[in-house]
């Protein structure tokens, strides 16, 4: 049977080889079956360039397979040497200003360069040619975090071929841009530049297809290293790490497509019912961009991670109710940065396995204590990259959020009529009331076939859409779907033109309504609504064009205009909310809409708090039930305890801060 995956970032590079034989034995003793060896570790792989030093990690690959502990190995592309840089300084990557930045930290690359291009691509080859068929291999991590951005020659050269091949003609670029705008009119291709610092707010469809452009650059790295490992390691997953959900540099939907499986890292930024809503968040964005497949938690901290500049520790108990809560969703299994603390270095105070002070510590018991649980779960694990033994998603959600790069950049763009404007924040913010209400939510994108297999789907700030995602909307909600719009949406088009005759134009036909003026309110300022409840950032002047009104403004510029709506489209609903709802009214819309459209709680008592995931693993249904609250919970759930085998009573108790995972009746 395929066993959980527990472990981390091991780099036996970093210490005397005298102390590997320890670092086993707490290993073992912590239940760890898996390490990430080479991240960052290229200096110590190819010393000089095209001379390879495989001797130390030879003995580290084979230390862990004598001892039964497999291998994810990485590409260490993420950090190239300083003879490297020495050697080929356009693989260096420009800032916005036209700085050429220069080695000393990681992620010092240009994605453009040919010359790193192809370092990347031999370093990759030269490993998969001496390990890919390796039995400690367990898959390919490669790269860390894609993410660099270069504004400098190299990347000018490609942007131009690439908006020649998008845009074929120099006045299709000019409408597209609509460079009349301050006389940017292009003459010649050789005058588009990338969007390097200017004097004053950049063109946003510049900026947008720059992204794009960006973005296909990194997609193009991973699938250059994709090819030249899967050649000589068949059958091995590839992955890389995605940073969520803050950081993106690609789309997470062609990376996760590109990929045998979807690999995560994610750092808590808060402690308590929060930092479990925090988890579930990047849990589920993860399980999403992998299509519903089984994923895997690459990265996460055991305790401290920084935070606004200082070190956040967690709760006792927390590391381990974190992973679990990953592992609900969807996880193949619970890895670490890293497995122990360095004596120095850029990181030398984030969170490990084995604490500076040493394996006797809370931490460490911490981690053996999660080692004995995902040990004794191993009816849990699906082959990585596999799909779910039930062929259907490993976690069934009924309800969606929309989710696209390019509705998170069109966020971003300058000159929006208010900075309130924030993809993440929303997005965010909506997913934790569904989380608070009970219910596991999918990310999906509107134009995805795959719409149609849930019951609600929810549009916070989703300012542009393409044609096909504003018919993949249109067409959810004519066919039954339930729908809740947020102000600005549709606003544009994937061009950023703003669709002419309202705002959240594109929408506005499914919606029945007409917005005629935007009337963003002031820090701080709130408007009363008829219905009792208060926005706050943005009022709207609308009307309906056949919606029902819910909900009116009561007071300011838009006193008497409806402020939500509802309108039915073909056999579905769809809302509209044109403000920004407080907590209390946004849970009241969101559990009203959720009722109408029949997505149920998981279990009737499970939100606020108690987190109660339904998840397939190899021999079938597990739920995992976490009481993230300070109070003990009753929870009515027929079953056996997974990790003790015992038969549990019905209802069973859970005390504040426990978990069960239940094989239910
Ligand atoms: C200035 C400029 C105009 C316009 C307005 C917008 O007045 O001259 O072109 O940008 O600001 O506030
Ligand atoms: C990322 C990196 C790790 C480490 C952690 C620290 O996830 O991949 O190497 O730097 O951040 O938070």
């Amino acid at each position: 049977m395929t066993a959980l995956l527990f472990g981390g970032d091991y780099n036996p590079e970093q210490w005397p080889e005298s102390g590997w034989d320890e670092d086993v034995a707490l290993m073992k003793q912590a239940g760890v079956n898996t390490v990430t060896l080479g991240v960052f570790a290229w200096s110590s792989i190819e010393p000089r360039e095209g001379e390879f030093e495989f001797g130390w990690l030879d003995r580290a690959i084979e230390l862990m397979h004598a001892n039964g502990i497999g291998v994810i190995l990485a590409t260490p592309t993420a950090s190239p040497p300083p003879w490297f840089s020495l050697a080929h300084p356009e693989g260096l990557p420009v800032t916005a200003d036209g700085t050429r930045l220069a080695h000393g930290s990681r992620d010092t690359y240009n994605p453009a360069s040919a010359a790193y291009r192809s370092a990347a691509a031999r370093v990759a080859t030269a490993l998969a040619e001496r390990y890919g068929t390796h039995p400690a291999l367990r898959a390919w991590h490669l790269h860390n975090e894609y993410g660099t951005v270069s504004y400098g020659p190299e990347a000018e050269r490609g942007f131009r071929r690439w908006l020649e091949a998008k845009y074929g003609t120099l006045a299709e670029l000019n409408r597209a841009w609509h460079t009349a705008f301050w006389s940017q009119g292009y003459g010649a291709w050789g005058e588009i530049l990338p969007p390097q610092q200017t004097q004053y707010l950049h063109n946003p469809t510049q900026l947008i297809d720059f992204k794009r452009f960006a973005a296909q650059l990194l997609l193009d790295c991973y699938q250059e290293q994709i090819d030249a490992v899967k050649r000589l390691s068949p059958g091995v997953p590839v992955t890389t790490n995605f940073m969520l959900p803050t950081w993106l540099h690609y789309d997470p939907w062609a990376f996760g497509a590109a990929s045998d499986l979807v690999t995560v890292d994610h750092y808590l930024d808060a402690r308590g019912v929060e930092g479990a809503a925090h988890a579930a968040l990047g849990a589920d964005l993860a399980r999403s961009f992998g299509r519903g497949r089984p994923w895997l938690l690459m990265e996460q901290a055991m305790n401290l991670t920084m935070r606004g500049g200082k070190l956040l520790a967690k709760e006792p108990g927390a590391g381990l109710r974190t992973s679990l809560q990953h592992v609900a969703r969807g996880s193949e299994g619970a890895l670490f940065f890293q497995w122990r603390t360095a004596p120095a270095g850029s990181e030398a105070f984030h969170s490990t396995l084995v604490p500076h002070a040493g394996p006797d510590t809370r931490v460490f018991r911490e981690v053996c204590e999660l080692g004995a649980v995902l040990g004794s779960l191993p009816g849990v694990a699906l082959p990585l990259g596999s799909p779910a033994a039930s062929g259907g998603p490993v976690v069934r959600a009924r309800v969606a959020i929309a989710w696209s790069a390019d509705a998170w950049w069109a966020a971003d763009s300058p000159g929006l009529p208010s900075r309130d404007h924030d993809f993440y924040a929303d997005v965010r913010r909506v997913h934790r009331a569904l989380w608070l209400l009970g219910r596991t939510a999918d990310f999906v994108r509107l134009d995805d076939p795959r719409l149609a297999e849930y019951a609600l789907v929810l549009v916070p700030s989703h300012l542009a859409a393409s044609d096909a995602e504003a018919a993949g909307l249109s067409s959810f909600v004519a066919g039954g779907g339930h729908a809740v719009v947020w102000h600005l949406s549709g606003t544009f088009d994937d061009e950023l033109h703003i669709e002419l005759g309202g705002y959240a134009g594109r929408f506005a036909p499914l919606l029945g309504i007409r917005v005629e003026e935007l009337l963003p309110l002031e820090d701080g300022e709130t408007v009363a609504l008829s219905s009792g409840a208060a926005g706050s950032a943005w009022s709207e002047l609308l009307d309906t064009r056949g919606a029902a009104v819910e909900a009116e403004y009561a007071e300011g510029l838009a006193a008497g205009h409806p402020a939500i709506t509802a309108n039915r489209h073909g056999d579905g609903l769809a809302r509209y909310v044109s403000t920004r709802l407080d907590d209390a009214a946004l849970t009241a819309l969101l559990e009203r809409a959720l009722a109408e459209a029949g997505v149920e709680r998981e279990l009737p008592e499970a939100g606020a708090g108690l987190e109660v995931v339904r998840r397939q693993g190899a021999d079938g249904e597990y739920v995992f039930v976490i009481n993230h609250t300070s109070e003990p919970r009753t929870v009515e759930l027929p079953g056996a305890d997974a990790v003790t085998g015992a038969a549990l009573p019905a209802p069973f108790e859970l005390a504040a801060g426990e978990f069960r995972v239940v094989r239910p009746a």
